[in-house]
């Protein structure tokens, strides 16, 4: 079966990528969308990290790519240092965006790969094309990474399927065509009439504002439903599948993802329906045991309190607002990686450092 067609009959939308020039990171500003499409240049580490924390750029491996160039980018800036100062502010500027969000594996992953590359370079210019040649394999490595998700997970998505997902894990949460999208759209491009459901994905509304987007634009057929609907969806018999993402996977198989992920796995595992996650090599830390030792990144009380009926929660209410959650492996049917599809029980010893393995 040739997948080949997607990139040429359907352009998917480039999330994160160089600027025309090469200088900076060109990404969509996602917090317009779907309103408004704009791009915008990322050219300083503060750029960067305003931009991974206020979610323009967003998705656990878009993330990572925009980190890595962001880094590889502002450090061009900076050869007229002394070796000395170099290495510190590369190390310092690392540290920063690295802190920017602490779930998602893929950032962590992808700066601490520049910086092996910059401590084994020997002066400034050298450690500048170093840096610059790793962003750009973890850019490329995407892509490729998402295509072979797409073409792994493809045949555990039957013809005509009703399909569940939440928040974007699509094109715009990576470089390529996304991870649990990817299947998704290579449905479409063989014809295969699958139809998409989406949580909004409160309190950002990624699964609304963002997954909706790119799949109306690509022609497939999106349905938009409040995080609280998917279980009745799933006792209606509505639903024969839900595929979602991640933004890091435990060695025992637990998966961080988006907050309402969990609640999606209980209802469908209630339903007797598969849960699949689509994730690249990138997103497993066969490191960490299990999700019990994964970090949730806390957000703001505004972001829940305030909505498009203005407030929305009297200012003496506390607020929880986790952004993302912990699925227990146990209520997952298959992970889905660009390696294959794994099942329990998980080793995941092999995806420990792609960088190491190069
Ligand atoms: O807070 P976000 O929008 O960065 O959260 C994104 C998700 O949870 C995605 O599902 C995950 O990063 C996988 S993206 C391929």
């Amino acid at each position: 079966m040739t997948t080949d067609r997607v990139a040429t009959v359907f352009a998917p939308p480039v999330a994160v990528a160089w600027s025309p020039e090469g200088r900076a990171v060109r990404i969509i500003d996602q917090r317009r969308l779907p309103e408004e499409y704009v791009e915008r240049d990322l050219r300083t580490v503060d750029d960067v990290c305003e931009a991974i924390a206020t979610l323009a750029v967003r998705g656990a491996p878009a993330i990572g790519v925009a980190g890595a160039l962001g880094l590889a980018a502002a450090m061009a800036a900076h050869t007229v240092l002394s070796p000395r100062d170099f290495a510190a502010r590369l190390e310092a500027d690392a540290d920063r965006i690295r802190r920017t969000r602490p779930t998602a594996v893929n950032l962590a992953w992808a700066v601490d790969r520049l910086l092996r590359v910059a401590r084994r370079a020997g002066g400034n210019a050298e450690a500048v094309a170093a840096l610059r040649t790793e962003a750009e394999a973890i850019l490329n490595e995407d892509r490729d990474m998402c295509r072979r998700i797409g073409e792994h997970a493809l045949p555990l998505i039957p013809d005509g399927a009703r399909v569940l997902t939440h928040c974007n894990a699509g094109a715009l949460a990576t470089a390529g065509i996304g991870t649990a999208l990817a299947p998704l759209y290579l449905c479409a491009e063989l014809g295969r009439g699958i139809e998409v459901f989406v949580g909004e994905t409160r309190p950002l509304l990624q699964g609304s504002r963002l997954t909706a987007w790119e799949l109306t634009r690509a022609g497939i057929p999106v349905t938009v439903l409040t995080d609280g609907m998917s279980a009745a969806l799933m006792r209606a018999g509505r639903i024969d599948c839900c595929i979602v993402g991640a933004d890091r996977i435990a060695a025992n198989g637990d998966v961080a993802n988006k907050i309402g992920t969990y609640s999606v796995a209980v209802a469908a595992r209630h339903h007797d329906i598969p849960m699949y996650v689509a994730a690249p090599t990138s997103t497993f830390d066969p490191r960490m045991p299990t999700g019990e030792d994964i970090i949730i990144e806390q957000r703001g009380r505004d972001e829940v309190t305030r909505g498009p009926l203005g407030v929305t929660a009297p200012s003496a209410a506390h607020v929880y607002n986790p952004a993302f959650d912990v699925t227990p492996a146990a209520l997952v049917t298959a992970i889905i990686s660009d390696r294959g599809v794994h099942r329990a029980p998980y080793d995941f010893s092999a995806m420990g450092d792609m960088a190491a393995a190069r």
